[in-house]
């Protein structure tokens, strides 16, 4: 028995096929779950889910899950009972941003509804799909479970050019909150990660630095010299394993009475 013991522990990762969420299914995957890569990138979710196999050895899977469709969310719950049975863990990790201004007096980069919709459609409607078909599952299983929500410390912060990806990161404090003092009597941990600046992933694209930049009224070359030195008492930026390894204890028993809050992974840069 390992430290952690999550040996034989079935745990999906939403958006689990590259970044954070690819990270934290190799994570779960080393430390003995089976994982359920869940991405809307299908090609990718597969890759991910054989390399798992190829480097941990164990048994995982993938779907090509669109979070925002309940229909696809709970083929995804289906895919995983065929698999393997049960669900324990539910990372909910997919999640997108698109940098936008309130009001862009150029008409370049102001929100529009059909972002706004994208946005909290993913990062909102889609973690409760996913969290209440996993829920249904457990609470029927009767052997509790944990659910991990990825939220951003930008939530509670607010962000220049960003204020519609922060909205729906401030919400998932409050969702997290709120599942906690619903689901405790069924043994159903409910806690958020909240990291700050981690290396880069596909969440950072050109067109996202082209864009925020713009939103802060400087070049992308000064956004990207501002985003590394940007004072992180840790003075670096966080990797996707310290992530990764923060989810791997909540998903613990060793974390049994973290309940209903949310940790920031930030080496100290945020307020919250
Ligand atoms: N990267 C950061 O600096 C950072 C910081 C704080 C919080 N986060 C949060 O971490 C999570 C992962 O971010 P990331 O940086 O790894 O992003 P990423 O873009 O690298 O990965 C996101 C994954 O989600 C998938 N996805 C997108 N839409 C989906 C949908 N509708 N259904 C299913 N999957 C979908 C993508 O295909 C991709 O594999 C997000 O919730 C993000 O808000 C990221």
């Amino acid at each position: 028995m390992t430290w952690l013991n999550l040996d034989g522990k079935v745990a999906i990762v939403t958006g689990g096929a590259c970044g954070i969420g690819k990270a934290c299914s190799e994570g779960l995957a080393e430390v003995g779950c089976s994982v359920v890569v869940a991405d809307v990138d299908g090609p990718g979710a597969e890759k991910t889910a054989a390399s798992l196999k190829d480097r941990f050895g164990g048994e995982h899977v993938s779907t090509t899950t669109d979070v925002t469709s309940k229909a696809s969310v709970v083929a995804m719950v289906q895919t995983t009972l065929e698999a393997f049975g049960q669900i324990d863990i539910l990372v909910n990790n997919a999640g997108i941003l698109i940098p936008r201004l309130l009001v862009d007096p150029a008409g370049r980069e102001e929100l529009t509804e059909q972002i706004w919709d994208k946005m909290v459609a993913i990062n909102q409607k889609g973690y409760v799909l996913c969290a209440q078909a996993a829920t249904r599952v457990m609470i029927k299983s009767r052997r509790g479970g944990v659910i991990i929500n990825m939220t951003s410390e930008s939530g509670l912060e607010g962000s220049q050019g960003q204020s519609v990806y922060a909205a729906t990161k401030a919400a998932i404090y409050s969702l997290t909150r709120s599942w906690a003092k619903e689901l405790g009597e069924h043994n159903i941990r409910v806690v958020g990660i909240a990291p700050g600046i981690v290396e880069a992933t596909a969440l950072r694209s050109e067109e996202y630095e082209r864009a925020v930049a713009y939103t802060r009224g400087i070049t992308v070359e000064q956004f990207r010299e501002k985003y590394e030195q940007v004072s992180i008492p840790l003075g670096r930026s966080g990797k996707l394993s310290e992530v990764a390894n923060v989810v791997c204890f909540l998903a613990s028993d060793r974390a049994g009475y973290i309940h209903g809050t949310v940790l920031n992974v930030s080496g100290g840069k945020s307020r919250a």
